[in-house]
């Protein structure tokens, strides 16, 4: 009897899965972390019980019980180790110290939570009272503009994993930027991020910053004020779907150097949002990627439903100096497919600090922005407007290869069929779509 149940075990473990799913495996270790009993900090304990639970074991949060990470939680060289959050993550609340600490390089790595190594699982709890990460976000986002400029914000974790399977991650109130995703193989499924704010613009609470290739992130939910996700060069096959977005900057892809390509964006729903299927090449570098699909969108009340440039500057850093502004980025053969939504009754969130925004549409000139400031101001104002649902902005043809647009339903805000910007692409036939500064024509 034994010996068939193990025997079905390592059939499902070698033929379904790539990944450590310890559920499927005998003789598996389980430590649970105990709660500092003296003192505030539950650093040491998660660290002291990963090590002596050791490779192919199995490390449980316990239920009804939060953890505070006072110090960042380092855990480096994991081989087969399953993290079970079954009680809630905190992040210290109290700004100050978190300034602190982040300040101090040889205490804070750049992340909070920190995970390293080969197959490693971290289950989430699906009982929706337990397994949460807290950041305590709320204490941070009322400074504002202030907040935004912040270099004392922590990141939240930092994933470098090859065979990461994370299922039912919660997130509560991140101060900023959520996942950061190297390694690769990433199989993350479920996982929800509350960055809603009711008091003060919650900047830069990132979902993914996605550098893991060779991943399918399945079920993603989040409340935020910045991208749901970022995939850039030189990641490469990454899938993403069934997607929630509300408040944020967009399902996106970037490229500032170097090439990747094959990422694939479907089945996903984003409202009350700036925007939605997102690519932004940077202003003055070059890249080359390739074959990128949104597909199967639902937008509403967004201001920029399909929003692509080549001029992208990021607003907290600014141009940096000796770009070449005759550079932009390579697209090639880049898909939106079965778009359907309205746009929005407003151009602009809360994280418009800057005159012109960071999200205003610059137009073509933008390309030789040593021309006359005034005139670019000029264009911007004329450039966005909520009877668009697309922006194209291309540098030119040879710069935007092979594009396909299908089934593209969208409205103004006022009702009426929406119209595009589009520069680069006059007259260039075969996209599906015409490159029009007027209504949509769809071919
Ligand atoms: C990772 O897990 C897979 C599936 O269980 C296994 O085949 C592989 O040997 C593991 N890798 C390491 C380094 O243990
Ligand atoms: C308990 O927390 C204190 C800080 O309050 C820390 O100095 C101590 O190392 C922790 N003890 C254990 C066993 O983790
Ligand atoms: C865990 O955190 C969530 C979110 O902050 C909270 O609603 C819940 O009450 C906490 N659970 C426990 C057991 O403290
Ligand atoms: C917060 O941290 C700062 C700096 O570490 C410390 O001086 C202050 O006493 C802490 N505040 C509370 C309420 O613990
Ligand atoms: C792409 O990634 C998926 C998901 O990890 C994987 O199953 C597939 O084998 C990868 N494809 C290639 C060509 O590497
Ligand atoms: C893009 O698609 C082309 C044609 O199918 C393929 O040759 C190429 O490997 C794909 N990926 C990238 C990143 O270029
Ligand atoms: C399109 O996406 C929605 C969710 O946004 C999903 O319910 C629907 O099944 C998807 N359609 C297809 C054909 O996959
Ligand atoms: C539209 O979205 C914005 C956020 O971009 C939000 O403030 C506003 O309340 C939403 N409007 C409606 C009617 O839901
Ligand atoms: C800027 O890039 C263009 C296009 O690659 C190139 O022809 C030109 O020489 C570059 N200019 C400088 C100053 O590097
Ligand atoms: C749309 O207007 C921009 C200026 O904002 C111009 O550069 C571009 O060529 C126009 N596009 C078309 C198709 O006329």
């Amino acid at each position: 009897m034994k010996l068939a149940v193990s025997l079905i075990a390592s059939i499902f473990a070698s033929t379904a899965s790539a990944y450590w799913l310890p559920e499927a495996l005998e003789g598996v270790k389980t430590c649970v972390v105990p709660k500092n009993a003296t003192g505030t900090d539950d650093t040491p304990n998660v660290v002291k019980t990963t090590a002596e639970c050791g490779d192919n074991s199995r490390v449980v949060f316990a239920k009804g019980t939060t953890y505070s990470l006072w110090t960042p939680l380092q855990l480096k060289s994991l081989t087969n180790v399953e993290f079970v959050f079954n009680g809630n993550v905190s992040l210290p609340d109290n700004v100050s110290y978190v300034e602190s600490v982040v300040a101090d390089t040889s205490i804070y790595p750049g992340r909070w939570i920190n995970f390293q190594g080969t197959n490693v699982t971290l289950t989430g709890s699906e009982d929706p009272q337990e397994g949460w990460f807290i950041g305590h976000g709320e204490l941070w986002w009322p400074g504002g503009a202030a907040n935004s400029v912040n270099k004392g914000r922590p990141h939240f974790f930092s994933l470098k994993v090859d065979y990461l399977r994370a299922r039912h991650l919660k997130v509560w109130k991140p101060v900023a930027w959520v996942f950061s995703m190297g390694g690769s193989h990433v199989w993350m499924t479920d996982t929800l991020i509350d960055a809603r704010s009711d008091d003060g613009f919650p900047f830069n609470t990132d979902g993914i910053d996605m550098s893991a290739s060779h991943s399918l992130i399945d079920g993603f939910t989040i409340y935020n004020g910045d991208d749901l996700i970022n995939v850039a060069p030189p990641t490469t096959n990454v899938t993403v779907r069934n997607m929630y977005s509300s408040g944020g900057h967009g399902i996106a892809v970037s490229c500032a150097s170097g090439a990747g390509g094959d990422y694939l964006f479907e089945n996903a729903v984003v409202e009350d949002s700036l925007i939605g299927a997102r690519f932004k090449g940077s202003l003055g570098t070059t890249c080359d990627l390739r074959n990128v699909t949104w597909r199967n969108f639902t937008v509403r009340n967004t201001s920029y439903p399909i929003h692509f440039i080549e001029n992208y500057v990021d607003q907290e850093k600014g141009l940096p100096p000796g770009r070449n502004l005759s550079l932009a980025a390579y697209a090639t053969n880049f898909r939106w497919e079965n778009f359907v939504g309205q746009t929005g009754q407003i151009l602009k969130d809360g994280s418009c600090i800057s005159d012109p925004c960071w999200s205003a549409t610059l137009g073509e000139s933008l390309f030789y922005p040593q021309l006359v400031v005034c005139v670019i101001r000029l264009i911007t104002i004329a450039g966005e407007s909520t009877d668009k649902g697309i922006y194209l902005l291309c540098a030119d043809g040879e710069h935007c290869k092979d594009f396909h647009f299908s089934n593209i339903d969208l409205k103004a805000y006022d009702g009426k069929p929406a119209e595009m910007e589009c520069t680069g692409l006059n007259g260039i036939s075969g996209m599906g779509i015409a490159c029009t500064n007027s209504t949509i024509v769809m071919s």
